[in-house]
């Protein structure tokens, strides 16, 4: 291992004990290098701003940060055990080839705030990323609404409900992902705070630019108490696994829908085969394998979430606890973004089979439109709904789907589907969203 950055003198070292405090730690920090170069450029930019630094000594450590970046992104340089962590990496790495200059990285700065700036850059990104897919999964599904749309059954309960469509099912799923998107939007800017500068967790002796490193790392606003950047560390993560959690939580249900519609009992869907999969005994099987995983993966991210919330049973300050909750979020974040990732081209290449759809449609799903009906004429709606109760089938005899999904005259019903309010809406996130371009 390289030098440990607080090694001291005579202090014996048991490389048991290091494995276990080290543990993946190093391994994760690979997700969170590039992140901690930019920071660490920054911060090297605000000393030589205070004159901490002098200028000579800034611009090698700022070049010399560059190539290391280049060097990971490349694979010449590997983040491995020969280092206790990420942060040391850049301060060993610094020292070896500038000598003095890369000794003085680290004045003014904690690996505690080193973590926390890292981290934050990380998630604004899988955050944006978070945000861009919703958009996309949302801007599908209203073209799917837009379609020639197909009479399919509602259902309550899992029973046979009243008429339905594919339209609805598409607008409904377009309006949850919109909801997701801009609660996404909503985290980014939560998370959207600079805490380097905070050091420790209790500030430091120099007047630190962090207006500049709060400007160069693109945050929108300084995170003012070094307190409170400690105290954000976990719950900042959890914020963020509930975004993404609130779109796994869509996903799942429309996940269990496609299981359900592509049994041979509802046979309303089928899928494209790439998303089917054999059986290795059964030779007749195609079985909805992808879907099932799309549903199981709630499981990741609210497990990560709830990894998270049971380390944060801690006192104010920086404690070493708060490094277990990378894996986790690296776990959940990466999951959870690659699942939502695999709903666009499946939800633009579903196909519905109409007449199965429409054979499920039985006429006492008619008995709802028939009281509506009568109640709209004067009759009070008990005794209207009583009157067709009592002979539901026949109220529905001679209806057709079309007829009543084109009575659906409530806003947000199949007549009047409001589409052009969940276009505006999307407009405005589209408008108003960080720009993310997923890494080449
Ligand atoms: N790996 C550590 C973490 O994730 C980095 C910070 C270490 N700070 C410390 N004071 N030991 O929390």
């Amino acid at each position: 291992m390289s030098d440990l950055l607080w090694q001291k003198d005579g202090v014996q070292v048991d490389a048991r004990i290091m494995r276990f405090m080290a543990g993946e730690d190093v391994v994760l920090d690979r997700e969170f290098f590039l992140c901690d170069i930019r920071a660490s450029k920054a911060h090297v930019e605000g000393l030589e701003r205070i004159g901490v630094v002098n200028t000579g000594d800034a611009a090698a450590m700022l070049s010399e940060l560059d190539v290391l970046a280049e060097d990971f992104r490349a694979g010449r340089f590997v983040l491995d055990a020969t280092y206790e962590d990420g942060h040391s990496a850049i301060e060993a790495r610094l020292t070896d080839r500038l000598g003095d200059a890369g000794r003085r990285v680290h004045t003014g700065r904690s690996r505690n705030d080193q973590v926390l700036v890292a981290t934050r850059l990380w998630l604004k990104d899988r955050l944006a990323e978070l945000a861009w897919t919703g958009i996309t999964i949302a801007d599908i599904c209203l073209d799917r609404a837009a379609e020639p749309s197909l009479p399919m059954p509602g259902y309550t309960h899992l029973q046979r409900a009243v008429v339905s469509s594919t339209a609805m099912w598409f607008a409904g799923f377009s309006e949850a992902f919109i909801d997701n998107a801009q609660r996404a939007h909503q985290t980014f800017d939560l998370l959207d705070a600079n805490p380097l500068g905070t050091a420790a967790g209790y500030g430091v002796n120099l007047p630190l630019d962090r207006e500049h490193t709060t400007q160069k790392l693109g945050f929108s606003r300084m995170q003012v108490s070094p307190i409170y950047a400690q105290l954000s560390r976990g719950k900042l993560e959890i914020a963020a696994l509930e975004a993404l959690g609130s779109a796994m939580l869509d996903l799942r249900r429309l996940a269990w829908d496609l299981s359900l519609f592509t049994t041979a009992e509802f046979n309303f869907v089928s899928l494209p085969s790439a998303y089917t999969t054999g059986s290795s005994i059964m030779p007749n099987k195609r079985n909805p394998d992808v879907v099932e995983l799309l549903r199981a993966s709630y499981a990741t991210v609210a497990a990560s979430r709830s990894e998270i919330e049971q380390l944060l049973s801690l006192p104010s300050g920086y404690q070493r606890d708060l490094q277990f909750s990378k894996a986790a979020l690296v776990r959940g974040f990466t999951h959870g973004l690659q699942a939502l990732s695999l709903l666009p081209d499946l939800l633009t290449r579903l196909a519905w089979n109409a007449p199965a759809m429409r054979a499920a449609i039985e006429p006492a799903m008619y008995a709802t439109d028939a009281a509506v009906e009568q109640a709209a004429k004067g009759v009070p709606f008990r005794e209207a709904y009583r009157v067709a109760a009592q002979a539901a089938a026949a109220a529905g005899q001679g209806r057709t789907p079309e007829q009543s999904l084109s009575a659906r005259t409530s806003p947000g019903g199949s007549a009047h589907p409001g589409l052009e309010v969940l276009h505006a809406r999307l407009k405005v996130l589209k408008d108003t969203l960080p720009q993310y371009r997923p890494p080449a």
